[in-house]
């Protein structure tokens, strides 16, 4: 027998074993070399970039106390943690990005912390009074903005196999305004505080990689169309970039998102927003006046804990899986790109090269989304006014999936979607709707245990 015959027979097998090895496409580590060495347990999503060198765990530890810091009101003689409001919806990024995960919806009486509502007119523009954003509490002799009420509406699914999964959309009402009349046509748009694993790995998937994706005008005719919208950086000067973080990739960078967060959640200022009044509108007199936190020129939050909050945020890497060579899980995990939930969660994109990053470059990840924003159905959309008569009204990112298994041990709930309405994976499924619902209705029509298998892979990851 010729020897090259029986070489090439056996690197054939080789490959065909190995095309079958996940560990071999990498898809165990989803984050690559920066994936966390930690356990899948509570702390899961607390761990640094695996590959992150000595020295930088340190600034990384710091980057957390600052995540951690529970803010207080000015003056006080914890000079480095005052400046707080005077309005706002959490002392701390921890309290909503709880255990660095995701928040919840409040429960039943409970002022609502980790689920916060944008504010916008008609024309899309802020409450002449109450600004961008809702903020549900005050320092002392500052009354809270408002409160929610929230009420569900009952929605029966009956599946394919009988089961029947009962979904509740929420409607909320604004109640005890404590400035004075909304506008007319101010409208209340929840947002839930996503988990915060990969955000640097994200921020580092190459542009074009993701523009080359879009597809506004369904040109190939599959249905999906894909949308990106370009927004002001104000960490780099205003300069219009990709649209990234965010539920309606609202803001380019991390840095950017973290501005806006110490800004709107928290009332404090940063060298990118400099104000110290948060959100707090002209309406606001008192608001406007109060004493503040900082000094001089040294914002609230000064440059060097602001960049290790960034830093922090970077860096919270994404756990490994496990479990991945299970039989039900393969067969969900092809299920889901037969069935065409990886026409938008696109399992896997390369890291571009950043040097302030040297880590998180260059990475091999599997993060499940194609960062693009989509239209999914009336149900899902934003109650009208809120963009409603624009296209982003009704568009949202597609949402990252990795650790979407760990959701319940680290956050003690399954509540999903940009406002916590789904209650674990499946409902969070058969409330896609617009662009997604081909792909909705044959997880409907899914046998039994295909849908278990489905719901295996995602659990997996
Ligand atoms: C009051 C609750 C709250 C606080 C406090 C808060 N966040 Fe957030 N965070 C949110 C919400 C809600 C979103 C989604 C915003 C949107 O869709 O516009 C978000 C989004 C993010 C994102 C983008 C996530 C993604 O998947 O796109 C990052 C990064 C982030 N926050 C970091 C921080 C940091 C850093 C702090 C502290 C400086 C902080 N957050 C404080 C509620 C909060
Ligand atoms: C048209 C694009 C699209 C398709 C197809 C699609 N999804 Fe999604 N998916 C999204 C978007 C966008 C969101 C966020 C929606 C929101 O929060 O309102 C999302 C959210 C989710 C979530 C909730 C994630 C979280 O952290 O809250 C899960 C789970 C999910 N999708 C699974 C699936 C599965 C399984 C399929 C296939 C049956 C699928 N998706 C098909 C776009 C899509």
């Amino acid at each position: 027998m010729n020897r090259f015959f029986l070489f090439s027979t056996l690197l054939a097998l080789g490959v065909a074993l190995a095309g079958n090895s996940l560990s071999d496409t990498g898809e165990d580590k989803p984050g690559g070399a920066a994936t966390s060495k930690g356990p899948r347990n509570r702390s899961a999503f607390s761990n640094p970039s695996g590959n992150l060198p000595f020295d930088k765990q340190l600034d990384f530890k710091i980057g957390d106390g600052v995540f951690r810091k529970l803010w207080v009101a000015a003056p006080s003689s914890t000079k480095s943690s005052d400046g707080l409001g005077p309005l706002f919806n959490a002392r701390a990024c921890q309290a909503c990005h709880l255990k660095d995960g995701r928040g919840r919806p409040p429960a039943a009486g409970e002022t609502p912390s980790s689920l916060l509502f944008a504010l916008a007119r008609a024309d899309g523009s802020a409450d002449p009074v109450y600004g961008h954003q809702l903020q549900t509490f005050g320092i002392q002799g500052h009354a809270a903005e408002a409160n929610v009420e929230t009420t569900h509406e009952l929605r029966p699914i009956t599946l394919a196999d009988g089961m029947v999964v009962t979904l509740r959309k929420p409607h909320y009402k604004l109640v005890d305004p404590g400035y004075g009349p909304f506008d007319r046509t101010t409208t209340i748009a929840p947002r839930i505080a996503p988990p915060m694993i990969g955000m640097g790995l994200l921020e580092l998937i190459p542009e074009a990689d993701i523009m080359a994706r879009a597809d506004p005008e369904d040109l190939n005719g599959d249905g999906i169309r894909g949308r990106f919208r370009r927004v002001p950086s104000p960490s780099e000067g205003g300069a219009m970039k990709l649209g990234r973080f965010g539920w309606k990739t609202g803001t380019a960078s991390v840095a950017d998102q973290t501005a806006t967060a110490f800004k709107n959640d928290m009332g404090l200022s940063t060298p990118i927003f400099p104000e110290d009044y948060g959100d707090c509108t002209p309406a606001q007199k008192t608001c406007r006046e109060a004493p503040h936190g900082s000094e001089g020129n040294e914002p609230e939050v000064p440059q060097k804990l602001f960049d290790l909050t960034v830093f922090y945020a970077h860096h919270l890497a994404v756990p490994a899986r496990e479990g991945i060579a299970a039989p039900a899980v393969r067969q969900g995990q092809k299920l889901f790109n037969d069935i065409g939930c990886a026409a938008c969660h696109t399992p896997k994109h390369v890291t571009g090269r950043s040097d302030s990053f040297p880590e998180l470059s260059g990475q091999t990840i599997w993060p499940y989304t194609d960062m693009l924003l989509h239209d999914m159905g009336d149900d899902l959309a934003d109650p009208n006014g809120l963009d409603g008569s624009s296209p982003l009204g009704r568009v949202w990112r597609t949402q990252p999936l990795w650790g979407l298994g760990l959701t319940r041990r680290v956050n003690d709930h399954f509540y999903l979607l940009h406002d916590g309405r789904a209650d674990g994976i499946l409902e969070a499924v058969l409330w896609h709707g617009g662009e997604a619902a081909k792909a909705r209705d044959r997880v409907i029509a899914l046998s039994g245990s295909d849908r278990e298998a489905l719901l295996a892979f995602l659990e997996s990851l």
